[in-house]
């Protein structure tokens, strides 16, 4: 499960411009600042392979990295962010779903959640979408360094809160790693997750 390199390959504005489907992928997906980029970078131990922001809606393109030279992370624009300029707001269901529906060497979809706070309802509405897709996905909780958040709810209870969502919406449960990009808790743990999806 090693990450010996990682390279950038491409930014595409549309689904088509992507690289041909020739090796297997692993899309990152979820909400605006939710932490995509920084997953990627604690994955591959780069600070910046991809570029990561405090302001939401600093990806705005389908990204391309190809680990070990056999296959690709993905990294996708944030949904739910309303606040960027008109002319950079794109149509999340045009953009990003037509990539998810036209990808036959997708191994899976990392749907990750921000595990500081409660379930959001744009992210069941978009694990509900993959799920009628028939499109595989991990759930992947960030920001799990958060744990004593003291404001609302502890994040032990908005996992529990997403945890039951899960078992309440599916008959067969996708998986969950719990992860922070800061401490790089449930690092190895994802990776051999990714690396046994990819063998399967
Ligand atoms: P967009 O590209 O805008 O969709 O955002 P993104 O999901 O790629 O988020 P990004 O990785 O840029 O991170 C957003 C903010 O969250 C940054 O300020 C990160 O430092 C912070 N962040 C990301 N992961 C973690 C984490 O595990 N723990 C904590 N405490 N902060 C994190
Ligand atoms: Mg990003």
């Amino acid at each position: 499960a090693k990450i010996k390199e990682v390279e950038f390959v491409k930014s595409s504005a549309r689904a088509k411009d992507c690289p041909k489907h020739d090796r297997p992928e692993f899309a990152i997906l979820g909400r605006s600042n939710v932490g995509k980029s920084s997953l990627i970078n604690a994955l591959v131990r780069k600070k910046d392979v991809a570029l990561t922001s405090k302001k939401p809606g600093k990806t705005k393109l389908i990204n391309h990295f190809l680990v070990n030279k056999s296959w690709y992370f993905v990294d996708l624009p944030g949904y739910g962010f309303a606040k960027a300029p008109e002319a950079a707001r794109m149509d999340w269901s045009a953009f990003t779903k037509g990539f998810f529906l036209n990808r036959d060497t997708l191994v899976a979809v990392l749907l990750l959640v921000d595990a500081s706070v409660p379930p959001q309802k744009i992210d069941l509405d978009c694990a509900n979408w993959l799920g009628r897709n028939n499109i595989p996905m991990t759930f992947v909780f960030t920001k799990c360094d958060k744990m004593k958040a003291s404001k609302g709810k502890r994040t032990d209870e908005n996992l529990r809160d997403f945890q039951q969502f899960i078992q309440e919406n599916y008959r067969v449960q996708p998986p969950w790693i719990l992860t922070s990009s800061v401490t790089g808790f449930g690092r190895d743990e994802l990776l051999l997750h990714m690396s046994q999806l990819r063998n399967y």
